[in-house]
């Protein structure tokens, strides 16, 4: 199993000690130094790479299985690596996740903040599966602290951040969509 954009780990290393506690064939992958670096010191038991996932440095047809979790993936570079019978994973965010911080911390929410990229795979069938349920967040930290984990962080002014604190706990939608992707026979 290939993790693509894997980050700190966190998802690949749950796989691996739910799936496969004994096995050595899982390997993570990301551009990120930094990510790498802690998914390593985490889990020894996965091979972490740091790499772009432009140019993925496996053989043609050598990975059985490719994961990517909230993370951008080239589509020709899976189509090379992935072995005739093998499976892609994909998972991300769907419109309404976290709709309820988004509205928060935008003025207005665009189109363009709505959706992560969906991208197809020429020759794949598709099973989709949508997950959608609520959670609260007990403690402005914690608000802040999900923000973080987002891509959003990044894109929002000062005064998005401003707004959140003022929040002591707040009722947010998880949504996501996972897809598995097999070729057509
Ligand atoms: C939203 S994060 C998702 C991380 C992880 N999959 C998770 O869900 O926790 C996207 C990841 O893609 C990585 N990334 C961005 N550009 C990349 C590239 N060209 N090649 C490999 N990884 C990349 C980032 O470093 C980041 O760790």
């Amino acid at each position: 199993m290939l993790d693509i954009g894997c980050g700190e780990g966190y998802y690949l290393s749950r796989f691996q000690k739910e799936i496969a506690p004994k096995a050595s064939n899982f390997y993570g992958m990301d551009i990120s130094k930094l990510g790498i670096r802690m998914a390593a010191k985490k889990n020894p038991m996965i091979h972490w790479l740091v790499a772009n996932f432009a140019k993925l440095p496996f053989k043609e047809k050598s990975v059985s299985t490719v994961l990517s979790m909230f993370a951008e993936y080239s589509v020709p570079e899976i189509d090379r690596i992935l072995t005739d019978d093998g499976n892609i994973i994909i998972v991300r965010a769907a419109n309404n996740h976290l709709i309820e911080l988004k509205n928060i911390i935008y003025p207005e929410i665009h189109e363009k903040v709505k959706t992560s990229s969906i991208k197809t795979f020429p020759g794949f069938c598709v099973e989709q599966e949508n997950f959608s349920y609520k959670v609260t967040i007990q403690s402005t930290e914690d608000l802040l602290s999900l923000l973080l984990m987002t891509p959003h962080y990044w894109k929002i002014k000062p005064e998005g951040i401003e707004n959140l604190k003022k929040f002591e706990s707040l009722e947010v939608t998880i949504s996501i969509e996972i897809d598995l992707l097999k070729r057509q026979k």
